[in-house]
């Protein structure tokens, strides 16, 4: 089978397109057919060895896909040939092996695909989806005013619509572009703000009627980050879930002086602690529903042959994306 990996850490020249040993499903797992594999801002940090976790090289990224299943291990029963599955292999521990033709997986993890849903739509709504999920029910935006940051991104533009749909009264998308902004605005964003332009803080103050946001769920890093606590309500709560550029994170005495006469709370949030299997399935079955019922709108941003996944990984870098990028075989 064809693989996409790394052999060492570095630019997205490093992927690479290999002739690998399609992999055996043991007894208990499954082997499933990629048709579509879903590609994270994770990855793009992983193949820098700037990810939380080191992986031994070489190594195939990629921690979703959908597809069909090919054959079955020993043991295996309940789980017809051929049907169409989702692949949370980050549910496993691992965050390898999904850019690749085939992948195995424990039988018990298959999550099975409303016919109405494509493989596509159904990677937007793993790691993306159920981060956007997870972030609403832990903190719960209802009655309050929420600012998201990339707003336009993979997680941003399902966290917008569920935000909204979780309550928020007023949702303020942050994104770099008008074009993103608008987007946005698409998905249910009641008003719109540009944090790369100066005086952004002012404005989301404004658009939140005054005193600033409630709540901010934050991706973005570095100075947007400090610049979100300065525009957060007083007993406002700045939600970090991730931090594309970690490197220019500061937070010193001033900051933590504003936290605590504001009596403002910084909470972090990262999906895999809080996932367990059931959690898992029942929130990747609702975030299924509400996307065939047409309550939830998933946007592929762009769509790239296997072999070309350095390109969608430097489409992400690069910032121009909206929505989720989707390797497909
Ligand atoms: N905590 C968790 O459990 C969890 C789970 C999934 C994802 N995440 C995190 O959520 C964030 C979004 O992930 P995603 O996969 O959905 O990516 P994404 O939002 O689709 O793509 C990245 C977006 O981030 C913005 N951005 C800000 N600074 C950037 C920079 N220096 N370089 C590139 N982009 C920059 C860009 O939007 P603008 O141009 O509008 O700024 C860009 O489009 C990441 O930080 C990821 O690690 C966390």
């Amino acid at each position: 089978m064809r693989a996409v990996q790394f052999s060492r850490f570095g630019g997205a020249d490093v992927l690479e397109t290999v002739e690998a040993a399609t992999p055996k499903p043991g007894p208990g797992q499954v082997l499933v057919r990629m048709r579509a594999a879903g590609v994270n801002f994770a990855e793009t940090l992983m193949r820098q060895n700037k990810y939380a976790v080191t992986p031994e090289l070489p190594a195939i990224p990629g921690t979703e896909i959908a597809g069909t299943v090919e054959s079955l291990g020993d043991g295996v029963s309940g789980v017809k040939l051929g049907s169409r599955v989702a692949v949370p292999i980050f549910a496993t521990g691992s965050v390898l092996g999904g850019y690749a033709d085939y992948a195995v997986a424990d039988a018990g993890l298959l999550v099975p695909l409303p016919d109405t849903l494509s493989f596509e739509a159904a990677m937007a709504l793993m790691i993306q989806g159920l981060t956007a999920l997870y972030l609403v029910k832990h903190i719960s935006p209802n009655g309050k005013t929420v600012l998201v940051s990339a707003a336009a991104g993979g997680v941003g533009s399902l966290l917008v619509q569920l935000a909204k749909r979780a309550g928020a009264r007023t949702v303020i998308a942050a994104a770099s572009t008008t074009d993103k902004l608008d987007f946005a605005r698409l998905l249910g964003a009641d008003k719109g703000v540009d944090y790369t332009k100066s005086g952004w803080v002012e404005e989301a103050r404004a658009a939140s009627g005054g005193a600033g946001p409630d709540i901010i769920y934050e991706s973005a890093g570095g100075l947007v980050t400090k610049e979100c606590l300065e525009a957060l309500a007083p007993q406002g709560e700045l939600v970090i879930y991730g931090a594309l550029n970690i490197q220019g994170f500061e937070f010193g005495v001033p900051e933590l002086i504003g936290i605590i006469f504001k009596n403002q709370s910084v909470t972090g949030f990262a999906l895999p602690t809080l996932l367990t299997p059931e959690g898992l399935k029942s929130g990747l079955a609702e975030l299924f529903d509400l996307t065939v019922r047409g309550e939830l709108k998933v946007t592929i941003g762009g769509t790239y042959p296997l072999a070309r996944a350095a390109d969608a990984h430097r489409a992400l870098e690069g910032r121009g994306t909206t929505g989720k990028l989707v390797l497909v075989p």
